[in-house]
């Protein structure tokens, strides 16, 4: 494995992603939402570095078989907080094909939030196709495959605390 992004890259990235969000919803009370299981390590990260009041519900989902996605996304469990006239924040580990991130926007739209907005730590910009902006980016990433910091291949290597590039030989 390659490491891709070190851990004081993510520190400086999240950081960053914590002072803008604390500036654009002091006073608003967002709710942020952490989709399973991949963003736990991100969220747990960023919601240290924020200041102003926030809630924290989550929802599991999955799409990936192995290194490909299965183009289905399942609803694991859903949230506990009604999202009516709420502000909220998505949080996302990783947007690739963003068909995930598009059936969860679609998704929390028709349960009538106040606003809606999206941050996630890596994104693979030139793969997706989304008719809506991504807020807060960590980091723009090549379309390889990555893990660590709470990213998977089939269940392990999250534990890394930093991102490294999956190689053929490490399958
Ligand atoms: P999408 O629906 O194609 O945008 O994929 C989103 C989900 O696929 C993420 O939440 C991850 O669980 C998984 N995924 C996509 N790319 C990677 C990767 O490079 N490493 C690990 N998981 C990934």
């Amino acid at each position: 494995m390659i490491e891709l992004i070190s851990k004081e890259k993510i520190d400086s990235s999240v950081n960053r992603i914590a002072n803008q969000i604390n500036f654009d919803y002091e006073d608003r009370n967002p709710l942020f939402i952490s989709v399973l299981s991949g963003s736990f390590v991100f969220l747990s990260d960023l919601i240290r570095k924020i200041n102003i009041d926030i809630e924290i519900d989550f929802i599991k989902v999955n799409s990936y078989k192995n290194l490909k996605s299965t183009e289905k996304i399942n609803f694991k469990f859903d949230l506990s907080t009604k999202i009516k006239n709420r502000n909220i924040i998505i949080i996302e580990d990783i947007i690739d094909t963003g068909l995930t991130i598009n059936t969860i926007y679609n998704y929390f739209l028709q349960l009538k939030p106040k606003s809606i907005s999206i941050a996630t730590l890596l994104f693979k910009k030139d793969r997706s196709n989304l008719n809506f902006d991504i807020d807060y980016v960590g980091f723009n990433i090549p379309l390889d495959f990555v893990v660590g910091y709470g990213l998977d291949y089939n269940q392990k290597l999250r534990n890394l605390d930093s991102i490294f590039l999956l190689e053929n030989k490490d399958l």
